[in-house]
């Protein structure tokens, strides 16, 4: 896929009528290709393809939690200075360029059906009781706030948590440095803490990913910390990036499947998982 691909048809509307439309659509079935092979055959790899072709095959009810950070569709900003701008030192800078196989700058209107339809594709692979940590990114767009109310719209959001994790390459007169991210918990009905995770509260102070060559990782800690507030099962990563969400879920144990359209992204993710297990295999010199 070129760099400019976009998964649906341009759309000639503006941004209001086709948030109306959305919203309040009659419920698309959705096509899925669910095929006979068990869920074992789909776990520990990163399947480089398109994440709702992956989701679509995989079982209904399925995993047990979904751990993702989507592209965040901030090529397009108007008011953060990362259109045009320099982002100087700031790791975020990386992401000036947009990804590798995808370019970061759909129109709005466009991103929000596009995620609407991937978060279909994750509650209809989600278990029961099972949860997705949807990692986002509010911003200012023509001096006013785009909380990204519009994706979530109609998805059962139980919390947002927020993830302060300092640092941003924003200054923007108008408005303070932003320093968080959200991360939308949104869970099916029965969908339970593992117990004493609720102590940690919804505010989680975790230090920027370091020493990764992707434009947009999020720390192995946070991912971590999504994992192992739930009670198990399979954890999926549909926007696998670098593979951060496998590591951590190497790292409790718990089984796991990706999705990534970027065959760069891909080898990287499978470097860094291969990597990890080295280290969790090597014994500790005395
Ligand atoms: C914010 S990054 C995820 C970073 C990841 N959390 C990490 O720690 O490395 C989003 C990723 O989604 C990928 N992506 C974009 N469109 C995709 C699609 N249709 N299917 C699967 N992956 C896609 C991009 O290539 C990018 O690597």
């Amino acid at each position: 896929m070129s760099r400019n691909t976009v998964l649906i048809e341009p759309i000639d509307a503006p941004f209001e009528t086709v948030i109306n439309a959305l919203v309040n659509a009659p419920e698309e079935k959705i096509e899925h290709q669910e095929t006979n092979r068990s869920l074992a055959e789909w776990t520990g790899k990163v399947h480089c393809m398109d994440c709702i072709a992956l989701m679509n095959m995989l079982p209904a009810e399925s995993v047990s939690v979904i751990v993702t950070s989507p592209p965040y569709n901030i090529k397009n900003s108007t008011g953060n200075g990362l259109k045009n701008g320099s982002g100087g030192k700031w790791p975020q800078a990386a992401l000036l360029q947009g990804y590798e196989d995808h370019s970061d700058d759909m129109p709005y209107p466009e991103y929000v059906v596009w995620q609407r339809k991937c978060l279909e594709a994750m509650m209809r692979v989600l278990k029961h009781d099972g949860a997705i940590f949807y990692n986002h990114k509010w911003r200012v767009q023509n001096g006013l706030i785009q909380d990204r109310a519009e994706i979530l719209e109609g998805f059962p959001v139980r919390q947002i948590i927020i993830w302060k994790r300092k640092g941003g390459i924003n200054f923007n007169p108008g408005y303070f440095l932003p320093t968080y991210e959200v991360i939308y918990l949104i869970a099916k009905p029965d969908f339970k803490l593992t117990p004493k995770a609720n102590a940690q509260g919804d505010v989680w102070e975790i230090p920027q990913a370091r020493d990764n060559e992707h434009p947009a990782p999020f720390p192995i800690e946070l991912a971590q910390r999504c994992i192992a507030a739930t009670q198990g099962g399979v954890v999926l990563d549909p926007f696998m990036g670098s593979g951060t969400t496998a590591i951590a879920a190497e790292i409790l144990n718990r089984e796991w499947i990706g999705a990534e359209i970027s065959p760069n992204y891909c080898k990287i993710a499978e470097q860094r998982i291969k990597l990890h297990e080295k280290t969790k295999l090597t014994p500790c010199r005395r």
